[in-house]
């Protein structure tokens, strides 16, 4: 069998970065480089002080730690990387296309395409690529195809590798995976494969299956988790006009073990990088083969997920009597999730935009998401210019200088540390009548409404 000395990765993302910093930990005689055109990415990969890492995830500066230096390394080389690895990670961003045909829903495949143009200039010797990023359906085929017609007559093995680690939970996921998905062609490539996450994961849960299945496995698992959340999101709604409580329906369906208790929490939407992009992607994929019914099957995912986001900033329109403008309301989150600095897609930012449409004045306050990041945001909307988004949104670092004199509290990320606020102080210092709009249903109804707050709850 192939013996793996030397591992690339290009791309020093959420995906790249975490990913190849475990298989470091784990095999600590295999040496991995991790690249990126991206110098500031990369000059934080290799900052001396580990709470500066380019991206916040529990554990993660343990592990890089522990690797960095020893057999892990982040380097802009892309050419060097390319040229010593044996075996070659791409995972690369894959965003929705913004142009040209498929605009709006194909994945977008230039970076992946410069890539394979690139080993296949630098290789000199056989190498196994690895498809980490998520990819449509039979991508290897077009990789396989650049590669051979642009390369230097060396033997590429193309593998596909879906990563299914998610945000917030990356290390803990990656350590404890559910399953390693390879799939692949070439049997000695894919043992190679095999061997390097059998260093730490057992073998009953390493699965291998032909290249396509694996490409389409990812889009799958994707489009069924947002499809719970969405379905679960859908009663949220049918639960605020009847009385039912959308936890309680969620725990008497989640004892179902044909159901299962995960990915149930009705939130104000799904938000992250990945779940809408990869619907897209499907049901891309789905009208492109003329399969029109089950293209619009997935594609209700999404629509429904908009539904949500929307529904709840009319919600708080509504509530406040019909106006929002030049009130001050107080957004607790903008991560799309908690443990995460991430924010792509997150709900929190077409809440904000709505609710920005409406003249309202927004204080935001996130534990681990900047005010440049927040502005980018909002401005990359196109909405409104950037002095107005300046003019309209006030960022702090304080929650409770936040607070202060506001007309409505929203939680929008599940953060852990928005429970054990003084909600009896914060009480005190809103503006009266205090509204709680909880897109999360994180916090206690009945203890704020005892403190005297107009609580709202997604799905109450
Ligand atoms: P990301 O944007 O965080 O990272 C991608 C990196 O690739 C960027 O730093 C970019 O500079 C770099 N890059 C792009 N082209 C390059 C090139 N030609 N040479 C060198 N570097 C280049 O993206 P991500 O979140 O890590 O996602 C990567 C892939 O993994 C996507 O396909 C995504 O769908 C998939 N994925 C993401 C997650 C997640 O949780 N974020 C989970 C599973 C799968
Ligand atoms: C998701 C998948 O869970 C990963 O398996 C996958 O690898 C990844 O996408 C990817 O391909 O990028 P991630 O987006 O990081 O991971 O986070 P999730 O925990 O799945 O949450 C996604 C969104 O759904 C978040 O906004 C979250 O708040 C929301 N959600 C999740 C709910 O609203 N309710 C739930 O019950 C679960």
């Amino acid at each position: 069998m192939k013996e793996i000395k030397k591992i690339a990765c290009i791309g020093a993302g959420y995906v790249g970065g975490p990913t190849m910093s475990v298989i470091a930990q784990k095999n600590p005689g295999i040496q991995v480089t991790v690249v990126d055109l991206n110098q500031q990415r990369i000059d934080a990969w290799n900052d001396e002080d580990l709470s500066q890492l380019p991206i916040y995830e529990p554990g993660l500066d343990g592990v890089v730690g522990e690797a960095r230096g020893r057999n892990l390394f982040f380097s802009t080389d892309v050419e060097t990387a390319i040229d010593e690895a044996d075996m070659i990670f791409i995972s690369v961003n894959t965003p929705t296309k913004t142009y040209g045909k498929g605009k709006g829903q194909a994945a977008d495949l230039k970076y992946i395409e410069l890539c394979a143009r690139q080993i296949a200039r630098v290789a000199q010797g056989d190498k196994i690529i690895v498809e980490k990023s998520t990819l449509p359906v039979r991508t290897a085929a077009a990789l396989k195809s650049i590669l051979d017609d642009t390369g230097n007559g060396v033997n590429f093995a193309i593998l596909s590798n879906p990563e299914f680690l998610a945000e917030g939970t990356a290390v803990a996921d990656l350590h404890h995976p559910d399953r390693v998905l390879i799939g692949g062609e070439d049997e000695e490539a894919i043992q190679a494969l095999v061997q390097i996450y059998a260093a730490w994961v057992p073998h009953e849960r390493i699965l291998t299956t032909n290249l396509w299945s694996s490409e389409l496995s990812k889009l799958v698992a994707n489009a069924f988790l947002a499809q719970r959340v969405s379905s679960i999101n859908a009663i949220s709604e049918l639960c605020e006009v009847t009385g039912a409580n959308v936890d309680e329906v969620s725990r008497a369906i989640g004892h179902d073990s044909r159901i299962g208790p995960k990915f149930l929490k009705a939130s104000v939407g799904f938000g992250g990088s990945c779940f809408q992009k990869d619907i897209l992607n499907l049901v891309y994929i789905a009208r492109s083969y003329n399969l029109t019914a089950v293209a619009d099957y997935w594609e209700q995912v999404i629509i429904l997920n908009d539904h949500q986001k929307s529904r709840f900033a009319e919600r708080i329109i509504q509530t406040m009597y019909n106006t929002v403008n030049g009130k001050k309301i107080v957004f607790l989150g903008w991560a799309f999730k908690k443990d995460t600095n991430d924010t792509r897609e997150s709900a929190a930012i077409y809440v904000a935009d709505h609710l920005l449409d409406e003249e309202a004045h927004l204080v935001v306050y996130d534990p681990k998401v900047s005010a440049d990041q927040i502005y980018k945001d909002l401005d990359y909307l196109k909405t409104r210019s950037a002095e107005e988004n300046r003019r309209l949104v006030t960022v702090v670092n304080d929650p409770y200088e936040a607070l202060q004199e506001a007309h409505a509290a929203t939680i929008l990320t599940e953060w852990d540390e928005f429970k054990g606020y003084d909600w009896a102080l914060i009480k005190k210092q809103m503006k009266k009548p205090s509204f709680v709009f909880d897109g999360r249903k994180l916090l206690d109804s009945a203890s704020l409404r005892k403190l005297g707050f107009d609580y709202y709850a997604i799905g109450e």
